[in-house]
């Protein structure tokens, strides 16, 4: 591959009614800049992931990048969307920017403020990332497809709660070292798998603590081409990157296979010709604890319909054979729908780099995995990333 992240920067993620999209991509970019060593006049290249789908007034947000430094003024920048994995969709877009040689250095950033719009408006806005034709009946939001998904899943393959109730546990956990997680307690899996005032029912089967939370903030990070990357600080480079695009329709696809996101696994581990056990860890898209253990399965983890195995048997745990969301995943990090592919990249950058608290350390990691996703396994997002310096 042609690209390498030479620094990242990272907002807290969490219900910030005081900022702005403007303030929180401000402070992203700025935080990057500095982190990778250049200065605002050395970026040919500006990509924006921000869904919006009106969680912001301010649509055409792009250009707000321009506010951090006057030195950005007149370079191209563009927004791109492609639902959840908008982060990751700007990501690969500035990839390819280096790829073909239009640029050396990009500035990848993304965001979402979320949390200053009106409860019923949330779930819609974020149904907005459905087939609204079929799927804008669904109750509860996005909550509400992928409690549909659940309980499919649990008519095919039995009840699933106590392995969804681990692998929340497990994530927040997981999230109680990171500096920049929304919620930093260590839940418990009593706590996860108990329905009560605390930890209700949201849709299906599905409880408070199976779903990821609403969320603001920004992330960031700059790019290099190989060559100009090996003179920074650090390096990490993208082994591999792959996108797949599914159909939007659910009732096209057999929900129960996330056949978009097994596809762009294999294209990504074979174009870098390594198999799932080269990979210290993995950040997976956990919008919901039953997208987490689709996702094993769909990763190869586990065969069809014993995605729990892999929970249940201590694999994705920190000190398991693949740590599967160190850094506390969308559940405890948060889920600022544009930011979060952003974020995993940065997360993984500082994981290979161990610029991060020891706590959150994967011990001897040299390899690192993201699967971001966009609706139920509509845009499917892989990278593979190791540190080249
Ligand atoms: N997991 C665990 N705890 C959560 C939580 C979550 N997802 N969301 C909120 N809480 C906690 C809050 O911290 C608060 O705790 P406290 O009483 O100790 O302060 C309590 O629950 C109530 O918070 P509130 O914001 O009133 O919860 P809510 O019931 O309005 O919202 C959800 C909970 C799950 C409905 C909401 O987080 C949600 O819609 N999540 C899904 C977002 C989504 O669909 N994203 C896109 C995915 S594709």
């Amino acid at each position: 591959m042609t690209a390498a992240i030479v620094g990242w920067g990272h907002t807290p993620f969490g219900k910030f009614d005081k900022e702005t999209v403007e303030s929180l991509i401000v402070r992203a970019t700025n935080e990057a800049l500095a982190h990778a060593g250049i200065g605002a006049a050395d970026v040919d290249e500006i990509v924006l992931g921000h869904f919006n789908a009106g969680f912001s007034k301010q649509d055409f947000t792009a250009a707000l990048v321009l506010q951090a430094s006057p030195d950005l003024r007149f370079k191209p920048a563009t927004r791109v969307e492609n639902a959840c994995a908008t982060g990751s969709a700007a990501v690969h877009q500035g990839i390819r920017a280096i790829e073909s040689k239009r640029a050396r250095t990009v500035l990848v950033v993304g965001v979402e403020q979320m949390t200053t719009t009106p409860g019923p408006e949330i779930g819609t806005n974020l149904l907005r990332a459905s087939y609204l034709a079929e799927e804008s009946g669904v109750q509860g939001g996005f909550a509400g497809l992928f409690g549909q998904i659940a309980t499919a899943y649990f008519e095919k393959y039995g009840d699933q709660s106590d392995a969804l109730a681990l692998i929340a546990a497990k994530n927040h956990a997981n999230g109680v070292a990171n500096p920049y997680a929304q919620m930093r307690k260590d839940l418990g899996f009593d706590f996860c798998r108990t329905v009560s005032d605390k930890n209700p029912l949201v849709a299906g089967p599905l409880r408070r603590t199976d779903c990821s939370p609403v969320s603001d903030g920004a992330a960031a990070v700059v790019l290099m081409d190989i060559p100009s990357a090996m003179s920074m600080r650090r390096a990490v480079m993208f082994r591999s990157t792959a996108h797949v695009q599914d159909y939007l329709p659910m009732s096209r696809r057999d929900i129960l296979r996330f056949e978009g996101c097994s596809r762009a696994w294999a294209q990504a581990l074979g174009d870098a010709k390594l198999t799932l056990d080269d990979l210290s860890f993995v950040e997976t898209h956990d919008c919901f604890t039953m997208a987490e253990l689709l996702e094993y399965e769909a990763m190869g983890l586990a065969p069809e319909g014993q995605g729990a195995r892999a929970i249940e048997e201590g694999w994705t745990r920190m000190d398991g054979k693949l740590p599967v969301n160190p850094s506390g995943g969308l559940k405890a990090k948060g889920h600022p729908v544009g930011a979060t592919g952003v974020s995993m990249h940065a997360m993984t950058a500082m994981q290979l780099t161990g610029e991060l608290p020891e706590a959150m350390r994967v011990r001897d990691a040299t390899i690192g995995g993201i699967f971001n996703m966009g609706g139920a396994a509509v845009a499917n997002y892989v990278s593979v990333l190791e540190r080249i310096r």
